[in-house]
């Protein structure tokens, strides 16, 4: 039977790659797309070790991209569990370029993936509980709860059904935006 709760450290993944030409964009950089596809990766495999089961993307909540990365340097991306619901995970991923040579190291972006569980007949599936043990792991998930929280409540704020747009009068006009009706 699978297990009821189980620590962070049990799912974590660490992925290191190569920038080969051809992962570049027009600028001679590594293409944002490319990157994003590597995490996508990482993040199923990180939910899919913790849940055992397949896993599909839900949601990708803000991916900055901080530095560029050359083409030649090694990324490395880490991804751990940092928030589990009922069937769904947040894994939280941070990527970092090396250069060869130098040995100097960039953050390039931290991003959070909520990925929910899938049974063999495509249904949620209920993942296991989280064992937190350091005080950095008790931190990232109550910062992931406190942020899905704000997510529901801006969600719920701007609603089709609940959006009146004359609360905002005042507001709109603080941006580059003309209201013509
Ligand atoms: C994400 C998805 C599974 C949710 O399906 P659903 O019928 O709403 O499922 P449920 O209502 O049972 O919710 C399941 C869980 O997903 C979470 N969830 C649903 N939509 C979400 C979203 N947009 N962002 C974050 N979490 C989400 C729910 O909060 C719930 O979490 P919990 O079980 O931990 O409480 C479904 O919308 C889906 O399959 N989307 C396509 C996924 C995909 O193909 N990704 C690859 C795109 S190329």
């Amino acid at each position: 039977m699978e297990k009821q709760f189980k620590t962070i450290q049990e799912s974590e993944v660490l992925l290191s790659e190569l920038m080969l030409p051809s992962n570049s964009n027009f600028r001679g950089n590594v293409h944002g797309g490319y990157v994003l596809s590597l995490m996508d990766k990482i993040a199923f495999a990180c939910a899919s070790k913790h849940s055992k089961q397949y896993c599909v993307t839900a949601s990708v909540d803000t991916v900055d991209f901080m530095n560029p990365i050359g083409i030649g340097e090694l990324l490395t991306m880490k991804a751990s569990i940092n928030y589990v619901g009922k069937s769904s995970m947040v894994v939280g991923i941070r990527v970092e370029s090396e250069n060869i040579r130098t040995g100097e190291k960039k953050h390039c972006n931290s991003s959070y993936f909520t990925m929910v569980a899938k049974d063999e007949n495509g249904n949620s599936a209920i993942v296991p509980g989280l064992i937190l043990i350091t005080e950095n792991e008790k931190r990232r998930f109550i910062k992931c709860a406190h942020r899905l929280e704000a997510k529901k409540a801006k969600t719920k704020q701007f609603s089709k059904t609940d959006f009146d747009s004359a609360k905002y009068t005042e507001e709109f006009k603080q941006y580059n935006v003309q209201i013509l009706a």
